[in-house]
């Protein structure tokens, strides 16, 4: 039986899991793995190719010509869709438009908790997403479920976006936020809830370095 360490990190949108998730899987050399990377290539793959998300023979077939791919160059994750870089255009507002939709196909969740399931299988792993610690690793030995305040977390996510996206405005991103988390919420399968026994992080008031130091004290435990 693998003994490997599975920390899995849930939470609404552009609230620091990945900040975090990155920054802790560095600090204990554990692979880091982008869930929500996965969802928006394969939205982004589905928007290119004019996928009817109505139509579950299209979704499915389409499903088949998706190969995803990660590639970590000093903990930043690199995702490629059929070997093409993507890791930026996966970002833009086009695809965070759509990606609450294409992640609530039920063919699209089997295919990527498959993927998340193998790459956890027996490597310390450090995974961010919606259903990590319910669905993906129900078992993980850690989870942590992350919240900050909404407008907090557009302006973050602003900062972000703006400086490449002129025409983007503050108010847009926190209805794309707040659109996203509640497909994300309501959605039939896999919703985004916190586990009976993830820990809650509000990081509102936090710095990237007080939530590191928060979950690496949550994992100290697990280390041999
Ligand atoms: O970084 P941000 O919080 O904006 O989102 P993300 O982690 O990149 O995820 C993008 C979208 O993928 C989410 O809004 C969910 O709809 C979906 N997702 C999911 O359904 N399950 C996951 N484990 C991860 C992401
Ligand atoms: O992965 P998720 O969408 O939850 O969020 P993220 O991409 O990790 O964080 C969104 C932005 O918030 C990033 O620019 C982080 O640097 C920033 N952030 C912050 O300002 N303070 C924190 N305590 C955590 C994240």
């Amino acid at each position: 039986m693998s003994n490997n360490i599975v920390v899995a990190i849930d939470g609404y949108s552009s609230c620091g899991k990945s900040t975090m998730a990155k920054a802790l899987a560095k600090a204990l050399h554990f692979i880091y793995v982008d869930s929500g990377a996965m969802y928006r290539a394969v939205a982004l793959y589905f928007l290119r190719n004019n996928v009817d998300l109505k139509n579950a023979d299209q979704v499915k077939e389409a499903l088949k010509n998706v190969h995803l791919n990660f590639h970590s160059r000093d903990y930043q994750t690199h995702i490629t869709l059929n070997d093409e870089e993507v890791s930026e255009e996966i970002r833009q507002m086009h695809v965070s438009d759509m990606v609450s939709s294409v992640a609530a196909l039920h063919d699209v969740r089997v295919e990527m908790v498959k993927q998340q399931q193998r790459m956890g299988r027996s490597k310390n792993v450090v995974m961010d997403g919606r259903d990590i610690g319910t669905v993906v690793f129900p078992h993980a030995q850690v989870k942590i479920f992350m919240t900050a305040d909404p407008k907090i977390r557009a302006e973050r996510r602003y900062k972000e976006l703006a400086p490449k996206n002129p025409e983007i405005t503050l108010e847009e991103v926190f209805e794309s936020l707040a659109h996203r988390d509640y497909q994300d919420t309501t959605r039939a399968e896999s919703p985004l809830t916190r586990a009976d026994d993830a820990i809650i992080l509000d990081n509102t008031d936090l710095t990237p370095e007080e939530q590191l130091e928060f979950a690496i004290s949550k994992v100290k435990p697990f280390l041999s």
